[in-house]
């Protein structure tokens, strides 16, 4: 196979959520974990990945605090904010056009998923190149999943709700992000949805909205540690990850000292 041309991919960070499930009363990319805001981890991981020529990051407005980290982050590879809107989709539409013109790829990334390790970034990319207009990364699911439908009123005193079907657990993926795509397809995609109005409902992804648009949507393997940090367990899982990665890159025999 020939090598595939290298692309210019820019990278765009939601980082403009407000942490509501967390409930720190702070964003969520500020909250700090293991001496680090969520937003330090996710740049590093990104850039250790080499695949950003730009990486804007959407910000909750008005914020200074993750507007200045990105400014401490910013050298060979510019690293620029802007204001999020009220929606996840809205942040990630401001910040595709705070990116340079002229990329081939834009990858979208979650602040919240702070510990997605670079390789992740890199197998969305080398996707791109080889040709994919969309690529997304995924983990087999490990639960049994059921589709659930309102119990009638004469059900009601029982339960709420009852089985209306079980897809078949060997099909289904839990995505994640970076979530990779053609730039031109998800700029398209995005310009769709400013004017969709209630055709938009119950888009939850990038990924999402090109699969309505007939792209093919390619499946890359995710990682475990791309967990979306989103209540105090999460935090307390993404801790833990933390402190294995530092027990694995400790010298042999450091450990047993402490
Ligand atoms: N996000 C964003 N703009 C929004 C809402 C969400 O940029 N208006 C970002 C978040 O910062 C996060 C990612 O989208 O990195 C996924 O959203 P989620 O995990 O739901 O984060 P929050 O919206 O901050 O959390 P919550 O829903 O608990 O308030
Ligand atoms: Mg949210």
């Amino acid at each position: 196979m020939p090598t595939p041309p290298s692309l210019r991919i820019g990278v765009v960070i939601v980082a403009a959520g407000s942490g509501q499930r967390l409930g720190y009363g702070i964003p969520k990319a500020e909250v700090v974990l293991a001496g680090r805001t969520l937003l330090e981890h996710a740049l590093e991981a990104v850039l250790a990945s080499g695949v950003a020529a730009h990486i804007c990051v959407a910000v909750p407005p008005g914020d200074t605090a993750l507007t200045a980290i990105c400014a401490r982050a910013a050298g060979t590879v510019p690293v620029t904010a802007v204001e999020g809107g009220s929606s996840r989709a809205e942040s990630v539409g401001r910040a595709l056009s705070g990116l340079e013109p002229g990329l081939d790829a834009v990858l979208v990334h979650d602040a919240a998923r702070a510990l997605t390790p670079p390789d992740v970034f890199a197998r969305v990319g080398a996707a791109l190149a080889a040709g994919a207009q969309a690529v997304i990364p995924a983990l087999p699911v490990a639960d049994t999943i059921k589709t659930a439908v309102p119990c009638s009123p004469e059900e009601q005193r029982i339960a709420g709700e009852k089985v209306s079907g079980t897809p078949e657990r060997a099909r289904l993926r839990a995505v994640q992000t970076p979530q990779g795509f053609d730039a031109r397809t998800l700029a398209d995609a995005h310009r769709w949805l400013e004017s969709a109005g209630s055709d938009a409902a119950g888009i939850t992804d990038d990924a999402m909205l090109v699969e309505r648009r007939g792209v093919d949507v390619f499946l890359v393997p995710g990682s475990e540690q791309a967990l979306k940090i989103t209540t105090e367990l999460d935090l307390l899982t993404a801790e833990a990850l933390v402190a294995r990665r530092l027990r694995s890159a400790a010298p042999a025999g450091k450990e047993s000292q402490q």
